[in-house]
């Protein structure tokens, strides 16, 4: 019995000794262009879905979160905050989202579980992904109710023709939410880009 249990502490030192010389050793590529070994990537997944299932517990989503209003405030949002990682209908890469890793979920497509989970996306969004790209919203003084409105906006977006993607827009008030972004009298050119290759 013993004798096994030192067994296993030594195999679990060699292990732990052996993961640290790797690092330690410089050979890991962190560049983003070098992708992960696929055990790698699992490993990261699975470690960011346990995590954010357990941080789900009192999200509720409010019942209006689809409601008109909501979706077209969302829209304009997520035009202005979103679209350059997550893209446009229509749209099949941008010069941001080549090169990031992970890749951002194209979210005009459907996701591949069915419905996107309104509660998951809240917290993604609001929280952020630690070294992936996805900001933290909240930090930048997003309320929530702002952040509500980009799920109501995200349960539309599969599906949408770059049409009515426009047209949402149109209607839209644009980049405008509650927060403590520097806000200037043109602050909606901000964000134009002269060679944004998605227009
Ligand atoms: C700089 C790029 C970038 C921007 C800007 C960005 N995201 Fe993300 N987002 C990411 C990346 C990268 C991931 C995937 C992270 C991962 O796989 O671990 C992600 C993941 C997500 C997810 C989870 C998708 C899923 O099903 O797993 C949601 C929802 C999301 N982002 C919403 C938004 C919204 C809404 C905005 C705008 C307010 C936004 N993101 C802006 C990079 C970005």
């Amino acid at each position: 019995m013993t004798k096994a249990l030192l067994g296993i502490l030594v195999t679990v030192i060699a292990g732990l000794g052996i993961a640290g010389a790797i690092a330690y050793s410089g050979l890991v590529d962190v560049g983003a262009d070098a992708p992960h070994a696929p055990v790698v990537f699992d490993v990261i997944e699975m470690v960011r879905e346990r995590s954010i299932a357990r941080r789900l517990d009192g999200i509720v989503p409010p019942a209006d979160r689809d409601a008109a209003a909501r979706v077209r405030l969302g829209a304009g949002n997520y035009e202005a905050m979103c679209a350059g990682c997550h893209l446009r209908p229509g749209e099949r890469d941008s010069e941001l989202r080549a090169g990031l890793y992970p890749k951002p979920p194209a979210l005009a497509m459907k996701p591949k579980n069915g419905k996107a989970n309104p509660a998951r996306a809240f917290w993604i969004i609001k929280h952020g992904l630690k070294a992936s790209g996805m900001p933290a919203w909240g930090k930048g003084g997003m309320r929530d109710a702002d952040i509500w409105s980009l799920v109501g906006f995200l349960d539309r977006l599969p599906g949408l023709s770059p049409e009515a993607y426009r047209s949402l827009q149109a209607e839209s008030m644009g980049h405008s939410h509650a927060g403590s972004e520097v806000r200037t009298a043109d602050h909606h050119d901000n964000h134009e880009h002269s060679h944004d290759p998605g227009r």
